[in-house]
């Protein structure tokens, strides 16, 4: 996602926590004069470009999704992932560190923050998809509304942001700067859609017990949703616009999962951060 999708992650998160999970998060954030999740929600999306002897991280570029061919119906970790550089293997990783009271409070503000950014991710459909090497949509270029941005449009940003911008009238300024209000106001919004019954739902998986294995049905979800509507509904003839039919299709697609990563972060938490 992008900037706002990650703010909206986190708020709709930050009024699901335990009082405990709260004040263990608010404690870590406290480390760098942070008091919410939304405020180190895209942190690492600002190291992977910045070079290692700058202080930057490029290793961590592929941590954010994982490539699992339209031809496949789901993930296979030797196949997909031998590295575990990826997404499904990070983000259980991560969890495992913010839950470890023994880590430092520095490696676990860390983890906190690949953890909230992560769980984001790995609900975006085409962060665990790909079809014909097109790196989850970003070779795919188009016009949304007859917008080009300058070039940069592709089916990739369309999903992360260019539908939640256009839908909620948001608007990123430079170095990913947002409006937190915004953010918060349409985190409202869809916190108020969420029924108890379908929080506890989205949460199933987890409450059964493997992080590991909640972890790879999230990204299964976010490949089926790839395969059925980011790429299902595309338009098939190349570079045509994308617009109102194809928004109609998506949207709501993008606010379940914003909805679903939320309440699911909001439960990883409440759970590694419980016994501190
Ligand atoms: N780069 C390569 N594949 C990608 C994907 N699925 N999502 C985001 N960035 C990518
Ligand atoms: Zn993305
Ligand atoms: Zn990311």
């Amino acid at each position: 996602w992008g900037p706002y999708g990650h703010a909206i992650v986190a708020d709709i998160a930050q009024e699901r926590l335990t009082p405990q999970a709260q004040k263990a998060a608010t404690a870590l954030l406290a480390l760098e004069n942070h008091q919410t999740l939304d405020q180190v929600a895209s942190w690492p999306d600002t190291i992977g470009h910045v070079p290692k002897k700058k202080g930057g991280a490029p290793e961590t570029l592929k941590w954010h999704y994982v490539d699992i061919d339209v031809s496949h119906p789901a993930y296979d970790q030797a196949r997909d992932c031998p590295d575990r550089a990826c997404v499904v293997e990070k983000l259980p990783e991560e969890i495992s560190v913010l839950a470890d009271t023994h880590a430092s409070p520095q490696d676990r503000l860390v983890a906190l923050k690949w953890v909230v950014h992560l769980m984001g991710d790995i609900h975006q459909p085409l962060h665990a998809a790909e079809r014909n090497k097109d790196m989850g949509g970003n070779a795919i270029h188009l016009t949304y509304f007859g917008n080009n941005a300058n070039g940069h449009m592709n089916l990739h940003s369309l999903w992360d942001e260019g539908v939640i911008d256009h839908e909620a009238n948001l608007h990123v300024g430079p170095f990913y700067s947002i409006e937190p209000a915004r953010a918060k106001q349409e985190a409202d919004r869809l916190g108020a859609l969420i029924t108890p019954d379908e929080a506890q739902y989205w949460v199933q998986d987890l409450a059964a017990g493997d992080v590991h294995d909640a972890t790879v049905n999230w990204a299964d979800e976010s490949h089926s949703l790839a395969r059925s509507v980011a790429y299902g509904a595309l338009p098939a003839n190349k570079g045509a616009d994308v617009g109102k039919a194809y928004t109609e299709l998506t949207w709501p697609i993008m606010q379940l999962r914003l909805e679903q990563a939320g309440v699911r972060l909001a439960a990883v938490l409440n759970t590694a951060l419980g016994n501190d």
